[in-house]
């Protein structure tokens, strides 16, 4: 009997391509997502890829009663709960919003669980809880100590993890996995499907590829008097489709009734890298040359953080297994089949 899993925020970047991850691994997927920040024609890609069309309702998770529906509509075995808002910067111009939308829809969530008999939970949290690790804490683990946030955006992973905790303390008949992705980046090798950051992307990926292809005129380098060997800040990039692939991992496992109510994994892949590493890799695997330039520090930028997988690896049997040019080349696939659909 196939189960039955809901993707909250599945028509996103993670949540699409984990829809065809999960499609893959032969589960039926319902996407809830309320396109504040995505498309509903991602839908269309997803059935290109894996020939299976995901339910798809168009609704806000904060609203109860649209998502207390949507848990009658339909046998949910498990539910990956990616809708949030992720901008960092505008987090800190509209905290209410973000607190509003990442904390009210995870509490709707968890409260409607028990009653619809819906047994587990995967949560995307993210490396950011870990703030800067000191030194001695790098690679970083699951038992690194969270930092206070550095902005309200961190702020809501941290609080949702709490509010999971409690929950579950507090004896509900759930069980709950939190994945902490670290930088998630490239698009699926069909490049049907990718990141599709609206206006000016904040993050690094979608700002090379951008300036690669003429869109923006010069990639900035924030900074490169970091304590790093290159002087620019370290981070654990991870491509996308290994991300996807430890949220089927961490579905089979929470849906099995064996495992512990809850658990913590980091989903990175073990290495770090710099940005002006990624602009050499990028060029060196698209033979195309970038325009960039240093310039100063990005204020709230950690310096360094890269992960150590190995729980996830031994614990969910996943391992990110993809180069780093083939990861960046899929990105630049995506950008290219933007600019041949006109989308970009
Ligand atoms: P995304 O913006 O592409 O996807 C989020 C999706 O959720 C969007 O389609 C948006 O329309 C939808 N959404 C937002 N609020 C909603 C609501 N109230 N109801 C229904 N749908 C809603 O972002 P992403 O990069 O795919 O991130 C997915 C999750 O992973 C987020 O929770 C994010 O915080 C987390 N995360 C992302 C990164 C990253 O670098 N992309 C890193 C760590 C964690
Ligand atoms: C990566 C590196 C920049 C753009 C953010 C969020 C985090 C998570 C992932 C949601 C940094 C440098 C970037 C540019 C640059 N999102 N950079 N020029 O900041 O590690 O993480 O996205 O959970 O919460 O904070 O990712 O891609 O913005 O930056 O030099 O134009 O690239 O300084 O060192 P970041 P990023």
């Amino acid at each position: 009997m196939k189960q039955t899993i809901l993707v909250t925020g599945g028509t996103g970047f993670i949540g699409s391509h984990t829809t065809v991850e999960l499609i893959n691994a032969g589960y039926d997927v319902v996407i809830v997502d309320n396109l504040s920040n995505s498309q509903e024609n991602v839908i269309d890609g997803i059935e290109e890829i894996t020939g299976v069309r995901p339910a798809f309702v168009k609704a806000d998770c904060c609203d109860k009663e649209a998502m207390d529906k949507v848990m009658s509509d339909y046998p949910i075995s498990g539910i990956i709960h990616f809708a949030a808002s992720k901008a960092v910067g505008e987090s800190v111009e509209k905290p209410l919003l973000y607190y509003r939308n990442n904390i009210l829809s995870l509490v709707n969530l968890l409260e409607l669980m028990p009653k619809h008999d819906v047994k587990g939970i995967i949560f995307s949290s993210s490396c950011t809880v870990y703030g800067q690790p000191d030194p001695e804490n790098l690679p970083v683990t699951e038992e690194a100590p969270i930092k206070p946030a550095e902005s309200p955006y961190g702020n809501t992973k941290q609080i949702n993890e709490e509010i999971i905790r409690d929950d579950i303390a507090s004896g509900a008949p759930i069980k709950a996995i939190l994945l902490r992705y670290f930088n998630p980046i490239g698009s699926h090798p069909s490049a049907i499907i990718g990141e599709l950051p609206t206006g000016v992307p904040m993050n690094l990926i979608p700002f090379v590829t951008q300036t690669a292809i003429g869109i923006r005129e010069q990639l900035k380098v924030f900074g490169n008097d970091y304590d790093t060997p290159d002087g620019t800040c370290i981070r654990d990039y991870i491509y996308v489709v290994d991300l996807a692939k430890a949220h089927v991992k961490a579905m089979q496992r929470v849906l099995d009734t064996d495992s512990p109510q809850l658990e913590v994994f980091n989903i990175g892949t073990g290495n770090g890298c710099s940005t002006k590493q990624i602009i050499d890799a990028f060029e060196k695997a698209t033979g195309v040359k970038l325009n960039w330039a240093y310039a100063p520090r990005r204020a709230g930028d950690i310096e360094k953080v890269w992960a150590n997988p190995e729980k996830a690896n031994k614990v969910l049997g996943w391992k990110a297994d993809t180069s780093l040019e083939d990861t960046l080349k899929s990105a630049w696939n995506w950008q290219l089949k933007l600019r041949e659909r006109g989308i970009q």
